[in-house]
């Protein structure tokens, strides 16, 4: 779906993300969000975060796993995508703490296996992801998920592709910075969710979004892998889509 402006685009996401969360309410139960960070996102947050403050919609039955996390990474650092999501949802809403979930990036090498495993099993324990809001790096990641990422992979420790590295460097002060792995959901587990949207904003993302949306399926280019599944949509502005 093409929209004039990446605002009307991100204001129809946390609508849906709303509806969501207001059904299950009604249902009392919970809904679960697989959530994202990066820039692209950011918007869709401050919307959630106006339906919440001017609208009363509630969060307090919402739990949240987010994608991906920089390893090595203490959540209280500046670049951690724990202080992203507070920054930007977290602190603003009215979500218990205990019902927010981010890889965890102080684990010791030998804990990660075991910690990710518990992630996919929280979870389907929770009856999978109601939604699972995607942005696209420009190597064609979709979480962590560089080239090479098979298309049944888990949650897992990850090294972070080079253009990535380098896509991040500003956040950091210099690649050199930038932490060389990351845990992040799998392309498996992605698509275990219910329902998945893949937002791109700009011209920066046309290239890649092209060949995500209608380049070769492989895993040279992981968001390639989204056109395997029916659950998926292509939320994008006018420019991402320039080159379709
Ligand atoms: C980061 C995140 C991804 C995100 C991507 C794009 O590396 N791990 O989940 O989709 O980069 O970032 P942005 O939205 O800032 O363009």
């Amino acid at each position: 779906k093409v929209y004039p402006g990446q605002n009307e685009a991100s204001v129809d996401v946390a609508n849906r993300i709303a509806t969501i969360i207001k059904q299950k309410q009604e249902k009392g139960e919970t809904a679960v969000l697989g959530l994202a960070t990066g820039a692209t996102p950011v918007r869709v947050y401050k919307e959630l975060v106006r339906l919440h403050k001017e609208e009363g919609l509630s969060f307090s039955n919402v739990v949240t796993f987010n994608l991906d996390e920089y390893y090595p990474m203490k959540p209280d650092a500046d670049q951690s995508y724990v202080t992203f999501m507070n920054k930007n949802l977290f602190d603003h809403i009215d979500i218990p703490k205990d019902h927010i979930n981010i890889p965890d990036g102080t684990l010791p090498q030998e804990a990660i296996q075991a910690f990710c495993e518990a992630y996919e099993h929280k979870i389907s324990s929770l009856g999978g992801l109601d939604i699972q809001i995607l942005g696209i790096g420009r190597t064609g990641h979709i979480g962590f998920n560089e080239p090479g990422s098979a298309p049944n992979s888990g949650t897992r420790l990850v090294i972070l592709d080079d253009l990535t590295r380098r896509d991040a460097s500003r956040d950091f002060g210099g690649k050199e910075n930038v932490p060389t792995k990351a845990i992040t959901m799998g392309v498996g587990t992605i698509f275990k969710a219910k329902e998945i949207i893949l937002m791109a904003w700009n011209e920066k993302k046309a290239e890649i979004v092209k060949k995500a949306v209608e380049g070769e399926i492989s895993a040279d280019i992981p968001a390639t892998f989204l056109q395997l599944s029916d659950k998926v949509e292509f939320v994008l502005d006018e420019d991402a889509a320039s080159q379709l």
